[in-house]
């Protein structure tokens, strides 16, 4: 049986101005429920409630809450894991590796990303990778469609009783090198994992002893987050470590970075626009994304690729193929504040 960590504390500042620090992506409702609530469903194939642990933003507690509500399950309170600030991957799975570790003893972990569109399927790929879980940190691949460079990037070497040992991984690395990965066969970094608390503990304590340490040495939750460094797990553990293996993932996946992901998940009309609760009156326009809840009327008028979105106090418009520059916007707003 294995014990799961929702990872839920991320922005998502290439959705802005949908996506707020206050209003993150994974809460986001597409075709009625939230990415979020869709992870809480999987981890539930695989988990019982009280063996889910969320670790998330202290601002973001109410949705956590309300959102598993209405799926009907009440979520434990001290499988609610809230971050003071957050301090990226490693640090939020460090933490709820540890609680889980207090409370189950030695355990098989799945760490899941609140951001991703995956097929349920995929949970029994995920399980059945348990049998190498406390000899491996245990990646799931996918096999690329370009060479975005968004993602990390695996590739993979001997064959194990299940998937492969990976020779090497790399955390988002160039176009160039990103080409020369795929290439060379290299496999998609899904941001799932699957790992015995043991084996990620003794990483952690070798590879970034300083993440360990502001855990190890702290008092309570605030003191840690006052000291631990910044660092996603893979840059901190998966590109460091020897004992890192991977199991191909066959299903569909896709993570919700962008505007443009965004349109290519959502349901479509006839002329292949999104028109995300929203009014409108559209003239010969096509292939967009429309987004409004400013209670306003949006009119399109020979508008082909776009994303427009709306909300009360921004107003955001680009050609979808400028998606990943979004947050340039919000790089920007920020050193204006
Ligand atoms: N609790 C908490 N605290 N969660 C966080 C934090 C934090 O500080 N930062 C990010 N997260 C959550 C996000 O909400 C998301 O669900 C997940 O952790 C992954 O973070 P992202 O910021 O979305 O990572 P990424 O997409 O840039 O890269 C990761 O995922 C890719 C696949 O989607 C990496 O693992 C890549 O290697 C991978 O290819
Ligand atoms: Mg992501």
């Amino acid at each position: 049986c294995i014990k799961s960590i929702i990872l839920a504390g991320g922005s998502g500042t290439r959705l802005w101005p949908l996506s707020r620090e206050l209003y993150p992506k994974q809460f986001l409702k597409i075709r009625n429920r939230s990415l979020f609530q869709d992870t809480v469903s999987r981890c539930l194939q695989v988990s019982d409630i009280s063996e889910i642990y969320v670790v998330t933003n202290e601002v973001h507690k109410y949705f956590v809450i309300s959102q598993v509500e209405e799926l009907g399950y009440d979520m434990p309170p001290e499988n609610l894991l809230l971050e003071p600030e957050g301090r990226n991957t490693l640090p939020a799975i460090c933490y709820g590796i540890r609680e889980i570790d207090k409370a189950f003893g030695k355990s098989v972990v799945g760490v899941f990303s609140s951001d991703h569109v995956l097929d349920p399927v995929a949970m029994e790929t995920i399980s059945g990778a348990e049998k190498i879980a406390s000899e491996y940190l245990v990646t799931f691949g996918i096999v690329p469609s370009s060479p975005h460079t968004g993602y990390g990037y695996i590739k993979p070497g001997e064959e194990l009783e299940v998937g492969n040992r990976v020779r090497e991984f790399r955390e988002k690395p160039c176009m160039e090198d990103a080409k020369k990965y795929i290439a060379e066969g290299c496999l998609w970094n899904s941001g799932m994992f699957l790992m015995g608390t043991d084996i990620f503990s003794e990483e952690v304590q070798t590879l970034a002893p300083d993440v360990w340490n502001a855990f190890e040495n702290a008092g309570t939750i605030q003191e840690t987050y006052s000291k631990v460094p910044n660092i996603s797990i893979d840059y901190g553990i998966m590109e460091k470590s020897s004992r890192v293996g991977v199991v191909k993932l066959g299903c569909k996946w896709s993570d919700l970075g962008n505007f443009d992901a965004f349109y290519a998940e959502s349901e479509k009309d006839k002329a292949n626009n999104c028109t995300l609760s929203c009014q409108n009156v559209l003239v010969d326009s096509n292939n967009n994304f429309i987004h409004s809840n400013a209670k306003k009327l949006v009119s399109l008028i020979d508008i082909n690729d776009m994303i427009v979105v709306d909300t009360t106090d921004a107003l955001m418009i680009c050609p979808r193929k400028s998606s990943e520059k979004v947050k340039e916007v919000v790089n920007l707003l920020k050193k204006r504040n």
